[in-house]
């Protein structure tokens, strides 16, 4: 079982006739609404790929609650390790005007304020992996100091992918939980700006830290994965980039499905890439991540 930590959010989408300035109004045309949260994206990747999963998380007692919990159930994400609490659900509110312009509202609702004690460990003590993502700690850094308690505690590995949003804290807050992990995610210009290094010289250095492989997403060029032992630069799938949100997301799923099961360094990242140009093809964070089928059409070719 692999369990995702991480923020839950259900973004909505207003195309809207303008995008309005202080004291000014303008009119929805339209709302669309899609449930996301970086770890979650990745569980469900997992999901659709035949991985039983979990989810540790927060979520209020809203509607938006409710369609966050109901999705993971469609996916057959476990969600006894969710609470749910008084207060607002995260959300984020994307505003898009006709010429494509965008504003953005985020809201944390509860998902910064998951103590470690609240927990259902019980419902996660089978995991094998938990995969880590950023909280955004505006309203308190409770979850943030849950995920090192997890890190530290656990028997489960840990995976972390840290997002801009926890690269920006620096290395002395996230050394607890990256050298306590087996598997540390990036994209290049996080881990450039996290270690201020080259990104070669950077995940030898987080390495000798203790974590056992670094996978660094470079977009376009595909990935660099390295363990104590080897290093692979790994090229892309070419595809036609329709809409590359979730990228990196979808990427973690097809490498730490490689990673479970046990497949080498060069394949995992093989496999990241795979799941990552799949998705890229559709638009929405979850669209395109291809089902356990696909993926064995693609294994056995
Ligand atoms: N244009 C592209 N063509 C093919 N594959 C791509 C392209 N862009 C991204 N990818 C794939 O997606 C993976 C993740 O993308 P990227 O490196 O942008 O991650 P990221 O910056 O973490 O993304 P995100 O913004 O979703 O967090 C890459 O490692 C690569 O495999
Ligand atoms: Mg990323």
């Amino acid at each position: 079982m692999i369990v995702g930590f991480g923020a839950l959010n259900l973004d909505k989408i207003y195309r809207v006739d303008k995008i309005p300035g202080k004291d000014e109004e303008g009119f929805v045309k339209s709302l669309e609404m899609h449930p996301g949260g970086s770890a979650a994206n990745t569980i469900v990747g997992l999901a659709r790929l035949g991985i039983q999963t979990g989810f540790i998380g927060k979520v209020g007692s809203d509607e938006e609650g409710r369609i966050l919990l109901a999705d993971f159930e469609r996916e057959s994400v476990d969600t006894s390790a969710i609470i749910k609490s008084d207060g607002r659900s995260g959300s984020a509110m994307i505003f898009v005007d006709d010429s494509g312009h965008r504003a953005i509202l985020v809201d944390p609702g509860v998902n910064d304020t998951i103590r470690f004690e609240e927990i259902n460990l019980d419902a996660v003590k089978n995991a094998r992996l938990i995969h880590l993502t950023s909280f955004i700690c505006k309203n308190g850094l409770e979850s943030f100091e849950s995920q090192k308690k997890i890190a530290t505690t656990i028997r489960a590995e840990i995976s972390f992918d840290p997002g801009m949003i926890y690269v920006e804290k620096g290395m002395k807050e996230l050394e607890t939980i990256i050298k306590n992990s087996a598997i540390f995610l990036p994209n290049r210009s996080e881990i450039e700006l996290l270690m201020d290094l080259d990104y070669k010289d950077a995940c030898r250095e987080i390495i000798s830290m203790g974590c056992k492989i670094v996978a660094v997403k470079m977009g376009e060029k595909g990935c660099y994965v390295v363990d104590s032992s080897e290093e692979h630069e790994i090229p892309a799938f070419s595809s036609k980039a329709v809409d590359t949100t979730g990228a990196g997301d979808a990427f973690n799923a097809g490498f730490l499905y490689g990673y479970i099961k046990e497949l080498n360094l060069k394949d995992c990242g093989k496999l990241g890439n795979w799941v990552a140009s799949k998705n890229i093809q559709k638009v929405g964070a979850r669209t395109g991540l291809p089902r356990k089928k696909e993926l064995e059409e693609f294994l056995s070719s």
